[in-house]
């Protein structure tokens, strides 16, 4: 049986994680309309990426025993100011899901809860990639400042980005590659 307090910010935490998925698909958007498809590809992916996010968090609840529960998923914004306003929002934004991450981590600990400590440290580590990637492309962005030519060069590097399911919960296995 999930631990009640646990299955309370685990649930919060699949909202926040459909959140994350929503804010990636409303910048992959205003990256299209910027004309920018790699970084329009990269910040898709990264939306595929939390929407499995919230999937592994979904089948750990039912997995438990626990009650899952969808609340309504809050509007992302739909403009910003340049693609590295973008990134900095990015990075922000994560810093604030690792902070989510290590409170749940609190919790279980304080609760006694051995099992999804266990589970939990795997988004621990994803919140380390998940900030680096963001600090990464937001360094690129400050030193490309106004320059065109350095725009195109970073936006085809993004282009390359492609999917890979490392949660297991869309295809069991791609699981922990
Ligand atoms: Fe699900 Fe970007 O953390």
């Amino acid at each position: 049986m999930l631990n009640q307090k646990v299955e309370k910010l685990m649930n919060e935490q699949i909202n926040a994680e459909f959140y994350s998925a929503f804010l990636y698909l409303s910048m992959s958007a205003y990256f299209e309309r910027m004309n920018l498809p790699g970084l329009a590809n990269w910040t898709y992916v990264q939306y595929l990426e939390e929407t499995t996010h919230a999937l592994k968090f979904f089948k750990y609840v039912n997995e438990r025993g626990g009650n899952v529960r969808l609340a309504t998923i809050k509007e992302p914004p739909v403009e910003w100011k340049s693609p590295l306003h973008v990134f900095q929002e990015i990075y922000k934004h994560e810093q604030h899901v690792t902070a989510l991450i290590n409170n749940l981590v609190d919790a279980s600990i304080q609760e006694k809860d051995h099992a999804s400590n266990n589970m939990l440290q795997w988004y621990v580590a994803e919140q380390v990639e998940e900030e680096a990637n963001a600090q990464l492309i937001m360094g690129h962005l400050e030193r490309i400042g106004e320059s065109k030519d350095g725009l195109f060069m970073l936006d085809k590097e993004l282009s390359a980005r492609t999917f890979n399911d490392a949660t297991g919960t869309i295809n069991p296995t791609t699981a922990g590659a």
